[in-house]
């Protein structure tokens, strides 16, 4: 049976490998299979728990639908829309909110690490950011949420919600709980600077990471600074396991070239990392440029781009206003 497809990507500027790798690719797969109904949702409202320039912002909409395009999402086969044009999202949130218990929200890592030190100073949003998300993902009957490996705990909260709502207003099933759909192997891109740390839109250093609008250039000059260890290459996965940097680039390279960890690391034991970087280039470059070029072309053309966000928009409305409209009943408003 095909599956109901919901997932999220914030407009915050530089998408990267590891959205790439970790979400977007599996979205592709997701649209072309035609059993499958899909929704991608440019999330802008959670882009705002932390601080955005709004003129950016608005570019950075464009730009995520661009690279939703331009990875080969069709748009005529899925929903792609802006969550802040469907008003039911920001109602569910509410409604949602007072169904999820400060206990729950208070084990969030992803909180603690984007507040930081000073937990004061971090906007009520980003404490709530995964209520929200919960809200997106339950509009929809979504039974399956792609998402990368950090989004993990958020899923299980959202999981956590549906039940409660469906258990303390006695409507069995009215919620569906989601499955997420997170990949096995590679579902974590790493920095290309640090091999303990997430490759990641807020990194200062644009070398830690492959921008989906990187050009060959740009790429060569990256792979060829990335941090890498003085040993040859890795002769098992024991060893592998012991070398963080050696083991994100030939997860990448097994990622882009759907091969194991296993044969990666049997076809390049012993060599060393100038031969096995060239190869690591040439397939981040085959599939990472046409990606770049097209983004660039679709973002000279705002109004396909606009076009593509309205017919979304007006989707999405139909399938969340019903479905808030009973939630709104069952609370009993
Ligand atoms: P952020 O990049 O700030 O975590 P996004 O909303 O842009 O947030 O993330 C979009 C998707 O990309 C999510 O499913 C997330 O799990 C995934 N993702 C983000 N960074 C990585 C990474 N380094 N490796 C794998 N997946 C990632
Ligand atoms: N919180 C997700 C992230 O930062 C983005 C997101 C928002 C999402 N709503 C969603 C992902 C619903 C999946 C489903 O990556």
């Amino acid at each position: 049976m095909g599956k109901k497809i919901f997932s999220g990507v914030q407009p915050t500027g530089n998408l990267h490998l590891g959205n790439y790798l970790g979400a977007i690719k599996n979205f592709v797969d997701l649209n072309n299979d035609k059993d499958n109904k899909c929704i991608f949702c440019v999330v802008d409202l959670h882009a705002i728990t932390v601080k955005q320039d709004p003129k950016e912002l608005k570019n950075n909409i464009r730009e995520t639908v661009a690279t939703f395009v331009a990875s080969g999402i069709d748009p005529k086969k899925s929903i792609i829309f802006n969550q802040s044009s469907v008003a039911a999202h920001a109602e569910g949130a509410w409604i949602l909110s007072c169904v999820a218990r400060m206990g729950w929200l208070n084990r969030m890592t992803q909180f603690k690490e984007k507040a930081g030190k000073d937990k004061e100073k971090a906007s009520v949003g980003l404490y709530s950011y995964p209520v929200l998300m919960a809200a997106d993902i339950l509009l929809y009957d979504a039974t399956h949420v792609p998402v990368g490996d950090d989004q993990k705990q958020h899923l299980e909260l959202c999981r956590d919600i549906a039940q409660k709502f469906n258990n303390d207003f006695k409507v069995e099933n009215f919620l569906q709980v989601p499955e997420p759909l997170i990949q096995k192997e590679f579902s974590r891109i790493m920095s290309l600077k640090d091999g303990s740390k997430k490759m990641s839109k807020s990194e200062l250093s644009d070398l830690s990471r492959i921008n989906l609008t990187d050009d060959k250039d740009q790429i060569i000059n990256k792979i060829k600074k990335a941090k890498t260890d003085p040993l040859p290459l890795p002769q098992s996965m024991k060893e592998l396991d012991e070398r963080l940097e050696a083991k994100n680039l030939i997860g990448i390279y097994s990622s882009l070239t759907n091969s194991s960890l296993e044969n990666s690391i049997k076809n390049f034991a012993g060599k060393n990392f100038s031969e096995f970087k060239e190869k690591l280039t040439e397939e981040l470059v085959n599939k990472i440029e046409p990606i770049s070029n097209e983004i660039k072309k679709l973002l000279g053309d705002k109004s396909y781009l606009d076009e593509i966000l309205l017919d979304g928009v007006e989707k999405a409305s139909l399938i969340a206003s019903k479905k808030i409209e009973r939630i709104k009943e069952i609370v009993g408003f």
